[in-house]
C-alpha cells in the first residue's frame, strides 16, 4: 500500500441473507482513495451504496475480499478492535442523523469521546465543535428541540469530535432542504479543509457529487465504468 493510500478495497463481495435466501449485494468491488480526497458515490437506488458505506466502517462483513485502511485490514480484526478502530479512525453521518433522543446536543457529541475514554478536556472540545457548526446556543436542547438542519449538524459535530481521518456519509443532506442541506455541505468540505479528512459520500445530487474530488458510481453492486 503506497504512503499517500488511506483505503484500499481488494474485490469486494458481499453477501447477506434474506427470507428469499443469500442476496450477493457487492460483487467485486475494487477501489483505492488517498488521504484527503473526496469521493462521491452515486448510482441507483438499491445499487449497493450503503452497504459499501457499511462494509468501509466494519460495520458489515465482507463474503469474499478486504478492506484495508489506515493500512489495518479489517478483516484481521475481532469485534473489540473493530470498534476501537472505528473510535478513532472514522465518523458517519446518516441520513436520518441517529442523534440519542434522550441526551442533549452537548451529551450526544461528548458521547463518542466518554465511550473512547479520552481525557478531561472532552468537555471544551465538545463546545467547540458545537460552535463550529454554529450550535453554541443550543447546547442544553434535545434532538426532539432541534431543526432537522440543526440536527444534522450535532451529528456531524459528533463524527468529527474525535479528528478521525475518514468521514463517510450517507446521504447527509438527503432528509433537508435545499438551504440546510447546503449548510451542511459547507461544513463537510469545511472540515475536508481545516482537518485534511478523506471523505466518501453517497448522494443523489450531482451538484453535491461534483463538488468532490471524483465520482464513483454503482450499478448492482459493481463500479459503473462508464
Ligand atoms: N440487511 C440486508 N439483508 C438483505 N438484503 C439487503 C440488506 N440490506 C440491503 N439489502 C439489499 O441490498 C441491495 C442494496 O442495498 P443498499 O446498499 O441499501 O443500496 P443503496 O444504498 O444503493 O440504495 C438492495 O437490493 C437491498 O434490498
Ligand atoms: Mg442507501
Amino acid at each position: 500500500m503506497s504512503a499517500d493510500t488511506l483505503l484500499e478495497v481488494q474485490n469486494l463481495h458481499v453477501s447477506l441473507p434474506s427470507l428469499a435466501g443469500d442476496v450477493h449485494i457487492l460483487k467485486g468491488i475494487d477501489l483505492t482513495v488517498k488521504k484527503g480526497e473526496a469521493i462521491g458515490l452515486t448510482g441507483p437506488s438499491g445499487s449497493g451504496k450503503s452497504t459499501l458505506l457499511m462494509t468501509l466502517a466494519g460495520l458489515e462483513l465482507p463474503s469474499q475480499g478486504k478492506v484495508t485502511m489506515n493500512n489495518h485490514c479489517l478483516s484481521d480484526m475481532d469485534e473489540d478492535a473493530l470498534a476501537r478502530f472505528r473510535q478513532t479512525n472514522i465518523g458517519i453521518v446518516f441520513q436520518s442523523f441517529h442523534l440519542i433522543p434522550t441526551l442533549t446536543a452537548f451529551e450526544n457529541v461528548t458521547l463518542p469521546l466518554e465511550l473512547a475514554g479520552m481525557g478531561k478536556d472532552y468537555l471544551e472540545k465538545a463546545e467547540t465543535a458545537l460552535a463550529n457548526v454554529g450550535l453554541a446556543h443550543r447546547l442544553d436542547h434535545y434532538p426532539g428541540q432541534l431543526s432537522g438542519g440543526e440536527q444534522q449538524r450535532v451529528a456531524l459535530a459528533r463524527a468529527v469530535i474525535a479528528q478521525p481521518p475518514v468521514l463517510l456519509a450517507d446521504e447527509p443532506t438527503g432528509n433537508l432542504d435545499q438551504s440546510n442541506g447546503s449548510q451542511i455541505m459547507d461544513l463537510i468540505f469545511g472540515l475536508k479543509e481545516s482537518l485534511g479528512v478523506t471523505l466518501i459520500m453517497v448522494t443523489h445530487d450531482m451538484g453535491l457529487a461534483r463538488r468532490c474530488d471524483r465520482i464513483i458510481s454503482l450499478r448492482d453492486g459493481m463500479i459503473d465504468a462508464a
